[in-house]
This record gives structure tokens, sequence and C-alpha cells, in this order.
């Protein structure tokens, strides 16, 4: 066998493996993993009737490949002895050889064994081969995930979420309770600062947590009222000068006339703030920030429009859709250096859309990001308070 399971096989269990009809894999024939040639998949009968060799990865039989992300490639395989159907995942190519991702997935796996929730996949082994690392999963039979995920949240993964924010709250406000008490009791030390750096960041990481879960599960619309959003918007800017002084960059704000829209506030304004925070973050020392607002008539009524534009390094075009996404980050290096967590976006894309709009990203000739956020406006243009 090829591969080595960071489980020892039992006798009985060698013995189911060795008497699987299957042919042994020839050693030319293994899984695209690093170089070599592509796996050639098929659908299970397919395969099976044709009688080419299943690849084999210790007592698995690689069937076909069933999902792929930034991290992972995840096959449909089954285990020889157990006769049982298991997804595997491996690092991607291009992590491979990272011993980083390699310890990150075994984290992964260790992390997902020791729980046990409808929303978290049971993980029933974990081992090496020549082709890297690889977790053996719980396989479920069912539609691929692109699929459930256009139909709607996966209920119990966001109820997991929203589950552990929530209990992580309590704990996390005695924590810092008890940083008050000790600072009180042994003075000022940077090693209190750091604590408390931590944990802010940990509670507003959690805070967006809840709110990404709440936007996602809940289908009623949040709670609306008659907003002003150029007044909303020069808030955020003022709000954040300061934030782009530090950074030796500066905000211009533009917005030609009232722009009312039916809205959240608290919402709105959390995602004018990410978008218009992450191009400070990002554009060049010296250069400005524009944020722009428009009321325009479209052809399904009013719209707000804003854009935020920036002369930072942009994304790279193939990325640009997945910045949306919860928890991703572009490039490792960059990100660590912005102490971001992902979810600025993630929310911001959500919020968008309970509010009959949208919000997308584009490069812009010369370099820097624009983001562009679409909200409905309110059908009359009277003045409200915000
Ligand atoms: N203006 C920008 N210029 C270049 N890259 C950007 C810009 N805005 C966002 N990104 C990229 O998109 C990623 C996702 O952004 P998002 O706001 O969701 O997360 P974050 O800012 O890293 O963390 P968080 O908002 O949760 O603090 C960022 O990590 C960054 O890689
Ligand atoms: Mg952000």
């Amino acid at each position: 066998m090829k591969g080595k399971s960071t489980r020892e096989l039992t006798g009985s269990e060698k013995t189911e493996a060795v008497r699987d009809e299957r042919p042994p894999v020839s050693s030319a024939a293994h899984l695209q993993m690093g170089e070599g040639p592509p796996l050639e998949m098929g659908p299970t009968s397919e395969r099976e009737q044709s009688g080419h060799p299943a690849r084999q990865i210790g007592p698995y039989s690689i069937i076909a490949e069933i999902g792929r992300g930034g991290m992972g490639v995840v096959y449909q395989a089954r285990d020889v002895r157990l006769g049982r159907y298991v997804a595997m995942k491996f690092l991607s190519p291009q992590l491979s050889h990272s011993e980083e991702a390699k310890a990150r997935l075994l984290a992964e796996a260790r992390a997902a064994s020791t729980l046990d929730h409808a929303g978290i996949c049971t993980v029933y082994d974990i081992g090496e081969s020549e082709e890297g690392v690889y977790i053996a999963m719980a396989y479920y039979e069912g539609q691929a995930l692109d699929a459930i995920l256009e139909r709607g949240p996966l209920t119990s993964q966001r109820q997991l979420i929203s589950d552990i924010s929530h209990e992580m709250r309590s704990p996390l406000a005695r924590v810092n309770a008890t940083l008050g008490v000790a600072r009180q009791r042994l003075g000022q030390d940077v090693v209190f600062d750091r604590i408390e750096r931590d944990t802010d960041r940990l509670n507003e990481m959690v805070g967006r947590l809840l709110t990404l879960a709440r936007l996602d599960m809940t289908a009623a619309s949040p709670e609306m009222s008659r907003i002003a959003l150029d007044a909303l918007v020069s808030e955020v800017v003022a709000d954040v000068q300061f934030e782009a002084e530090e950074r030796d960059c500066r905000v211009e704000f533009a917005c030609e006339q009232n722009c009312y829209i039916e809205a959240n506030p608290a919402l709105v304004r959390s995602a004018v703030e990410d978008i218009i925070r992450n191009a400070i973050r990002y554009t060049v020392s010296g250069t400005a920030v524009e944020v722009r607002l428009e009321c325009r008539q479209g052809s399904n009524g009013h719209h707000a429009v804003l854009r935020v534009s920036d002369r930072g390094p942009g994304v790279p075009q193939a990325e640009l859709a997945n910045i949306f996404r919860p928890f991703y980050r572009v490039g490792q290096a960059r990100d660590r250096k912005s102490g971001g967590v992902g979810l600025g976006l993630a929310i911001a894309e959500r919020v968008a859309r309970v509010h009959g709009g949208s919000v997308q990203a584009e490069n812009r000739p010369g370099g820097g990001l624009e983001v562009v956020l679409t909200l409905a406006a309110a059908k009359t243009a009277m003045p409200v308070q915000t």
C-alpha cells in the first residue's frame, strides 16, 4: 500500500484490504497533487464498469474529484476495509509543499474530530501519502455544495457559527473584567495591553460573526427606517479621518444631491465603514481615497450608488469575486500586515442584498480598487432625520 495512515490497521482490516477485488494501483497511477498527470475521473459506475484500476491511497480507492477550494481538493473515495464511501481532502497542489498549510489542515482535522455537531463533518482518519497529507471524512450523498448554497444558507452550519459566537461573548467579557482587576492590583504592564488588544480583536470578530450569521439565517428583513445616506456617509468619512491621517492618506467625499434610502442604519453604516476602511488600509501612502455618492434613476427605479476608490495594489482579476466570501483574504503576506479577519466585505455583500442592492469590485485603470455599493433609494425624496 502506498499510503501511511496515522491509525494502524488491525489484522482483520488488513485482510479486508487485501481481499478487495480491485486490482492494485500501478506505480505510474497517482493522484495529481503535485506534478504528474491529471486524475482521470468519471462517474463511479462508469469507472467500475470499464475496469479501470481505482487509485489506491492506503486503504482508500479514489473515485472522483468532488470539489476544490482555496486550500484543498476533495475526492470521493471508498474505504475498502470498512466498505464505505468517504470524502478525502488533500492540500491543493500549490500548497502541497507548505508546512504551514499542512499544519493547518491537520489542525482542522483534529479540531473537527473533537466536536460532535450536525454542522460539522465527521473526521474518520488523517494520514500521509506520496500525494501529501489527507483527511478522510464522512461522505454525504447529495448535490454539490455550490448548488446547495445557491438555494439558501446551510442552516445548521450558520446556527453553529451563531451558537459558538454567542457562547464566546461571556468568557470574553470575563477576561476583560479580570484584566481590569489585574491592572489595578499589579499596575500597568505592556503584557496587559497586548492581552487587551487581542481580546478587543476577538470581541470584534465575534460581533461580526454574529452579524453575518444573523443576516444569513433570518428570512425577515431587518428593521428599516428612512435615512439620509449622504449624511451617514459623511459621518463615516469624518470618523475615519484620524485613521487615514495615521496612514498618511486622505479621504475625499463628494455628493451632489441629498440621497434618501429605506434602510437599517446600523447595517448600512457597517458596510460603508468597512469598504472605506479597506481602501484606507490599502491605498498607497500620500494618495487619496475617493468616496462618491450619486442618486440615479435606473430601469428598476431610483438607486443610491456609492463608489469608493483607492490607489492601492487592487485585487488580482481572478480573485475579485472571492473577496466577498467570508474569511477570504488576498495573499497571505499582505493580510498578515493588514490584520483583517476577512468578514467585512462578506457582511457588506449581505447588507447590500437585504437592501435590494449589490456590491461589486473592479480594478481601476492606473492602479487601485473601486468598490461600488448600490442600494435601492426611497421612493420619495423628502428630507428626513438620520
Ligand atoms: N481596497 C482594497 N484593496 C486591495 N485589496 C482589498 C481591498 N479591499 C479588500 N481587499 C481584499 O479583500 C479581502 C477581504 O476584505 P474584507 O473587508 O472582507 O476583509 P478584511 O478587511 O481582511 O478583514 P475585516 O474586514 O474582517 O477586518 C481583504 O483581506 C483584502 O485582501
Ligand atoms: Mg475589511
